[in-house]
């Protein structure tokens, strides 16, 4: 009998995930199909621990599945936990596991792109997620999420006014330009930027998350300082494009958290812009910005090139259109941007078994 993968796929997409309201295929349980002859085996990977009721069911309901198509195949279904949690942060926001930075040396390069699709994309992994928008120069989220011109509510925790983030596309969303209008961020310096991201920290009713993600502005200026003194990073995400002049700026820039007094770990780069292909020739790449920066400012990092981006209009469109790209039928891009988010779990369940936690830093001004 032959039977390929793609053919187990569109089966396992009428099996429902046994948490939440989506088929196993597309909450991304299946980590490998491994096909041998008339065997066939099925790793499935979940975010908490089943109970033996959702086991045997979930085992049954593959099974079957795939027997009513190929009834002579012997099927292995091996189920796994990857837990959601790591190590919690010491001190402040003890109900988020895991706050993720995405940074870059120079601007423009995709960071609020990266920011807003990981976030999206690791919700669609069944992480609990939550974004900070903390380009107060230049907040992009709210447009990328279409929140623009909302404000969030304000509720009483113990006598102290709290600040409630937006929700958008699963995720608990905060950013300064729901607080302030935009011509006004520019001019907040030192001391003031450092009370709103206290703000956004410390008085938002932020839910329990498993991952919290914090847009940056580029470079290394008073926000990526006041950042690792506030709270301990998970670790950095950094943004290049493949051009020279972009990844000797992001290198600088991930120097700032190397720093043995911050020593934030770099979790890996995302390479963006880094080929077109015109839509009439899809399988033609063209390097505008040149080849194989995010592939060596990774091994700079000593850390895992996460994924390459390429130019499409589409990214942009999504962008300004108040829905991230991942969002959206765009299967390639859909691929692209879950493996980004896939490849960043991995990275920081390593940094978790590895490292010790991070401290916040604690420079004197
Ligand atoms: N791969 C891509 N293809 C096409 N357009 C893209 C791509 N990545 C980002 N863009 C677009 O480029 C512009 C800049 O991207 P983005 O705002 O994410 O960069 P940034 O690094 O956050 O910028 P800033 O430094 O100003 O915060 C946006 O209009 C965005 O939609
Ligand atoms: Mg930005």
């Amino acid at each position: 009998m032959k039977v390929d993968k793609s053919q187990l796929l569109d089966i396992l997409r009428l099996v429902p995930d046994p948490l939440i309201a989506q088929s196993i295929v597309e909450a991304h349980r299946i980590r490998e199909i491994d096909i041998s002859e008339e065997r066939v085996q099925i790793r499935l990977v979940f975010t908490q621990n089943l109970n033996q009721d959702q086991k045997s069911s979930i085992n049954f309901a593959c099974m079957s599945a795939i027997n009513g198509k190929f009834p002579g195949l012997d099927v292995h279904v091996h189920l796994e936990t990857q837990l959601r949690a790591g190590e919690k942060a010491p001190g402040i926001l003890q109900q988020v596991t895991n706050i993720i930075a995405v940074a870059s040396g120079k601007g423009g390069v995709g960071k609020s792109t990266v920011s807003s699709n990981l976030a999206v994309g690791l919700q669609r992994l069944g992480y609990r997620t939550g974004l900070i928008d903390a380009d107060f120069y230049g907040p992009s989220i709210p447009t990328m999420f279409g929140l623009e011109g909302q404000k969030p509510k304000l509720v009483d925790v113990h006598g102290k006014p709290k600040i409630v983030p937006l929700e958008a596309a699963g995720l608990s969303i905060i950013s300064i330009g729901f607080i302030v209008e935009p011509d006004q961020a520019v001019v907040l310096r030192g001391p003031r930027l450092a009370g709103i991201m206290k703000q956004f920290i410390e008085e938002c009713t932020w839910p329990e998350l498993d991952y919290l993600v914090v847009d940056l502005p580029p470079g290394t200026g008073d926000i990526q300082l006041t950042l690792v003194q506030t709270v301990p990073l998970t670790g950095v995400v950094m943004v290049t494009t493949p051009q020279k002049v972009a990844w000797i700026d992001a290198i600088k820039a991930m120097n700032m958290f190397r720093l043995p007094s911050v020593n934030v770990p770099i979790l890996g780069v995302v390479e963006n812009m880094s080929w077109f292909s015109p839509p009439e020739l899809p399988d033609q790449k063209y390097y505008l910005f040149g080849k194989g920066g995010g592939q060596y400012l990774a091994t700079e990092a000593d850390a895992k090139l996460l994924g390459q981006v390429p130019i499409v209009e589409a990214i942009r469109e999504s962008g300004d259109s108040g829905s991230p790209i991942i969002a959206s039928d765009n299967k390639s891009m859909q691929e692209i941007w879950m493996d980004i988010a896939k490849n960043t779990v991995a990275a920081v369940d390593m940094r978790n078994k590895m490292q010790e936690p991070t401290r916040t830093v604690d420079i004197k001004n």
